[in-house]
């Protein structure tokens, strides 16, 4: 039952006081109110536990606390590394937002808790009501497995799943909304309320967001690798003035593209369409040739459009591949290809407008770390973007979003933006930390804003760069500007390979064993080790350099070794960018 409101002038005693303000201390600024007859202690709590690498499910689960206290209930909001297995077994009613990344895994802040969770010896938790929203996309084999596991888990230790688990797919905002305004009043059931007014200023806060995007001014598009690279990395700057929006050193910004127009032609003729054929898109009726350019994906194949068109063709190969086990198999043969190389493989398979836009996912942003300070440049955000431009089935291919800032998006023209914090990936407070950071290729993006923010805040904190690409002579991008910042000093050490240069592979891997010893001592000194870049490859294998590190000049076991890298990401001194 909700217990009723009472006047915002309601004399407190000074206990009510401590307690309300300890209560809130790390939350938003919500003011809370006595609730008469019901003492504040006695309101239910309700935790909420997100796992979150690039902030989606850490902002609905303040989503949800929001909810959670018009309900009347105690939310507590915690991302996962802040809870020991100990803590969730103590916990009665839960809300667990989760993400999945790399293949099916758990996000980074979440992975040493699911360790604990899914061990032999893990607590049993009968005394849980729980319920899971799973964040994922769909594109991806293992759709919302994070959410999935944490699901099955809690319910085989006994906890009761209060209302069932919902997959969300990458357009997420509404059937967590739906999730959230269904589970909080069954979480609320029954229980002592403190009503509470929502007084939050809101005042001064940016109305942009993924649905709402700001149209921002593309000022610079330039060509950071030599025009004879093999490869095409630009910078951009983007203008953001006016737009009451401002960001920190390590969030990502999400840029929403456009489709090539040469692709959209070549898709209508192998559909065998003029394109002025008029179809209903978001309940509106839109030109196809205006809908393919700019509402679908229509590079990356759908899963459903592979599954008709080896229904409708009937082709051994690809129904093979379409069945179950032959995950890897289907990877390799979908590397590359997109979804005009399938529609000219099947030139027998005929669709028509709608049944062709019914098979296709909607057009999706895409993220970037962002390479600048929001203290350096509070007008403008700079982006360090790789061009995705390859060769394949006969064609050349382009990367939707990539190419379209490169191509297509023009200096002074708009481009769709919004943000997407990362709280985790930040600048350490303590100015005089050590700070490692691993970023290879575009990995440098966020590097180049956390030295720039540590200049801006004359911080004393030792800084050291591994940095690498293919070759020194072409992509040693932000060359000057690195150079620089080693030469005053504001870059410690700078240790740099490149792939390419010689017979055998150098990568940043090999350099942090090289100077192990001196990583080593970074890290004593309360060093923070941060990496961005590919998730895949990379990541990986600084993951297991760092192990082994640790191990080496540490004088550790394996074991010792592991623990010392978990107890860095729970201090949240070893945290990744990686994509
Ligand atoms: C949090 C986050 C931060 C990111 N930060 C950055 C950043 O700072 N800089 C940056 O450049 N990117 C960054 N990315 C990646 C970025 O979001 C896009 O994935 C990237 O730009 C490619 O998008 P696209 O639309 O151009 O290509 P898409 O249209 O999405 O095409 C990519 C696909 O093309 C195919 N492909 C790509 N290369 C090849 C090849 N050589 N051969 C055959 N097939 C190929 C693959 O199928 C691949 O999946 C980040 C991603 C995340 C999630
Ligand atoms: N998941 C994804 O879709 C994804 C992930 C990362 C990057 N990308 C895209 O790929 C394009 C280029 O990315 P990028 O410039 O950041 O990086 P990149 O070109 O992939 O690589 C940068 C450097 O990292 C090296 N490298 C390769 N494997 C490595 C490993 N296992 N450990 C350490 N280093 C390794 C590369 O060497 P060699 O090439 O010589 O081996 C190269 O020197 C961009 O479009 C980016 O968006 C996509
Ligand atoms: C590198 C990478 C790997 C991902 N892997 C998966 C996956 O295996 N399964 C899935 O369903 N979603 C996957 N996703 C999609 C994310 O779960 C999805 O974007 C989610 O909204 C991110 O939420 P977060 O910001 O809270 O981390 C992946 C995304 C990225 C960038």
């Amino acid at each position: 039952m909700k217990a009723p409101f009472i006047p915002l002038n309601a004399p407190y005693s000074d206990t009510q006081r401590a307690w309300l303000s300890g209560f809130f201390a790390g939350m938003h600024s919500h003011m809370l109110h006595s609730a008469g007859s019901v003492n504040q202690a006695d309101a239910r709590i309700l935790h909420i536990l997100f796992g979150s690498q690039t902030g989606n499910s850490e902002s609905l689960a303040n989503d949800a606390a929001a909810s959670a206290k018009s309900h009347g209930l105690r939310p507590i909001v915690k991302s996962m590394d802040e809870v020991e297995i100990g803590q969730l077994a103590k916990m009665e009613y839960l809300l667990i937002i989760t993400s999945t990344y790399g293949e099916g895994a758990m996000p980074d802040n979440a992975e040493m808790l699911w360790e604990a969770a899914s061990g032999s010896d893990a607590p049993r938790m009968e005394n849980l009501k729980y319920s899971v929203l799973a964040l994922g996309d769909t594109s991806y084999d293992l759709f919302c497995q994070a959410g999935i596991d944490w699901d099955k888990r809690l319910e085989e230790l006994g906890g009761k799943r209060l209302f069932e688990r919902v997959d969300c797919d990458v357009d997420f905002e509404a059937p967590a909304e739906k999730w959230i305004s269904e589970v909080v009043p069954l979480m609320a059931e029954g229980a002592a309320t403190v009503a509470v007014i929502d007084t939050e200023n809101h005042a001064g806060k940016s109305t942009y967001n993924r649905k709402n995007p700001f149209p921002a001014k593309l000022s610079v598009n330039r060509i950071l690798t030599a025009l004879d690279s093999s490869k095409e990395t630009r910078h951009y700057e983007i203008s953001i003035a006016g737009s009451g929006l401002s960001y920190e050193a390590g969030d990502a910004m999400c840029v929403i593209p456009t489709n090539c127009p040469e692709l959209v032609a070549d898709i209508l003729k192998a559909l065998g369409c003029a394109g002025d054929e008029e179809e209903p898109v978001n309940g509106e009726l839109m030109k196809l040739s205006e809908a393919l350019r700019t509402q679908f994906e229509i590079k990356l194949p759908s899963k459903e459009l592979l599954e008709e068109l080896a229904k409708r063709s009937g082709d051994q190969e690809l129904n093979a591949l379409l069945s179950a086990g032959n995950k890897d198999k289907l990877n390799d043969y979908l590397w590359g290809r997109d979804t005009l190389d399938l529609l000219l493989q099947f030139p027998a398979v005929e669709f028509s407008a709608a049944e062709f836009l019914r098979l296709l996912k909607p057009l999706q942003h895409r993220a970037y770390s962002i390479s600048s300070s929001g203290k350096k440049y509070p007008d403008s955000v700079h982006l360090t973007v790789a061009s995705v431009r390859y060769q394949a089935h006969d064609r050349q291919h382009k990367g939707v979003c990539s190419t379209y800032l490169a191509d297509l998006a023009g200096e002074g023209g708009e481009v769709k933006i919004f943000f997407t914090p990362n709280n985790n990936f930040r600048v350490p407070n303590d100015d005089s930390l050590p700070m490692i950071m691993v970023g290879p290729g575009t990995g440098i993006a966020p590097f180049r804003a956390f030295l720039q923010e540590r200049e801006f805040r004359n911080a004393s904190g030792k800084n050291w760069l591994f940095f690498g690409d293919r070759n020194a002579a072409t992509d040693f991008i932000y060359r000057d500007e690195i150079e620089a910042m080693r030469a005053s000093g504001l870059l410690t050490r700078l240790d740099l390979a490149f792939s390419r240069d010689q017979a055998e592979k150098i990568y940043v891997q090999d350099r942090m064993l090289e100077h192990g010893a001196e990583l080593y001592a970074w890290l004593e000194q309360g060093g923070y080790f941060f990496v961005c870049g590919d998730a895949y490859r990379m990541a990986k294998d600084v993951d297991q350099a760092l192990h082994d590190v640790v191990r080496l000049h540490g004088n550790k076991t394996v074991t010792q070794a592991v623990d010392y890298v978990n107890q860095l990401k729970k201090d949240k001194r070893y945290v990744r960018d990686v994509y």
